[in-house]
């Protein structure tokens, strides 16, 4: 395995997959990184909803978002699994922690030679009028909302990480 400095310098949002499966021990070693992932007070408040890329209630999310600024791709990039990551409403820290979840399992993700890209966009749609259905849908416990979701697969094109200007985005006082 990479070493963590490595994952987190070579890390970048891949939108384009292949056909090609994640084996059970890589979805399991994805989801283990979001479970060791520190929460609050060790609340452990967030619940992660496995799906393959071919469920039906993703196309159904899909048709909600609308999605007219992407008409030849869905939200997830076809890649073959997505995890939903949703968190108790009510506990002050949950959209933090279902944060450095995420980033946890796209590290591990790319340890493990997986691409991987986190997915915001269908917030929206987890939160409007038929939010409550895909929430049952995707088996949130009770008084649990939409944080972010991951979709995961084997990259179909390389990707160079991001750039970013350091002098304007730090102070050392
Ligand atoms: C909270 C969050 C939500 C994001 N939502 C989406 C999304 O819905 N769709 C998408 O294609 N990328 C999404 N991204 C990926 C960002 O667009 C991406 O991280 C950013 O453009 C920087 O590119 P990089 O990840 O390749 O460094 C999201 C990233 C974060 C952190």
């Amino acid at each position: 395995m990479r070493d963590i400095l490595d994952a987190i310098a070579s890390r970048s949002s891949i939108r384009s997959y292949t056909e090609e499966k994640l084996t059970t021990d890589q979805l399991d070693a994805v989801l283990t990184a979001g479970l060791q992932a520190p929460t609050a007070t060790n609340r452990q408040e967030l619940h992660f909803t496995v799906l393959e890329g071919t469920a039906p209630i993703l196309f159904e999310i899909q048709d909600a978002m609308g999605m007219r600024s992407r008409p030849n791709s869905n939200f997830w990039y076809d890649a073959p699994t997505v995890i939903v990551i949703s968190g108790e409403r009510d506990f002050r820290w949950t959209a933090v922690d279902a944060g450095i979840a995420v980033e946890n399992m796209a590290l591990a993700a790319g340890a493990l030679g997986l691409g991987n890209v986190i997915l915001g966009c269908l917030k929206m749609a987890m939160e409007g009028e038929k939010g409550e259905y895909f929430s049952k849908a995707l088996a949130f416990p009770e008084g649990y909302g939409f944080q972010i979701a991951i979709a995961l697969g084997h990259a179909a094109a390389d990707k160079e990480p991001h750039t970013y200007e350091r002098d304007k985005l730090v102070t050392v006082l």
